[in-house]
């Protein structure tokens, strides 16, 4: 089932989440609830999505990139469940990543990222899993990680001169931002 999503205002996207139990896990209403994560993430074209933006309060987060029109220059990421995560940063480096969120409509802005992460977190059946994330795709897993933590993209936005609908951002900014993201890419191989 598609879920409605949360917009900036609500307060949901702005408390800390709370850490779910492998029961909990378990539990075909969480397990019901993980399809209609990823199922609204799908149908909204999302690279990510986090409970909180369906209205739960939880530390549950999917990533997946797949040929996305909202994202056309993004490598492909599969399907990741994230559940009680935490995030290392492997490296003192930052790149800049042009950020977007599905709460927040028609906005973009530049957002410092660490380019090589470690992961922990709990699959969808409650097992750890330890995975290190590279490049664009660790901003991805960065953002998502806020939301848990009732963070959202423009408190990180070093320079509000960088915010942009999508339509400004893809008549004047996409070229140059695919460049900086093929660069990164490259670099860090993801
Ligand atoms: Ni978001």
């Amino acid at each position: 089932m598609v879920l409605e999503i949360t917009q900036i205002g609500n307060p949901v996207l702005r408390q800390n989440c709370e850490a779910l139990t492998v029961e909990q896990i378990e539990s075909e209403e969480m397990q019901q609830f993980i399809d209609d994560l990823v199922e609204t993430k799908r149908d909204a074209n999302g690279a990510g999505i986090a409970a909180p933006q369906v209205d739960k309060p939880w530390r549950i987060f999917v990533v997946e990139v797949a040929n996305n029109p909202r994202y056309p220059y993004k490598p492909e990421t599969p399907l990741t469940i994230c559940i009680n995560p935490t995030i290392s940063f492997l490296t003192e480096e930052r790149y800049d990543n042009y950020e977007g969120c599905l709460s927040i409509p028609d906005l973009r802005g530049k957002v410092p990222r660490c380019p090589h992460i470690r992961v922990d977190a709990l699959d969808r059946a409650g097992q750890p899993y330890s995975m290190e994330v590279k490049g664009i795709t660790a901003g991805t897993f960065q953002h998502e990680d806020d939301h848990l933590n009732g963070i959202l993209f423009p408190d990180r936005v070093t320079d509000p001169h960088t915010f942009s609908t999508w339509a400004e951002f893809e008549l004047r900014y996409q070229e140059g931002v695919k460049d900086s993201v093929i660069e990164i890419v490259e670099k860090w191989g993801e």
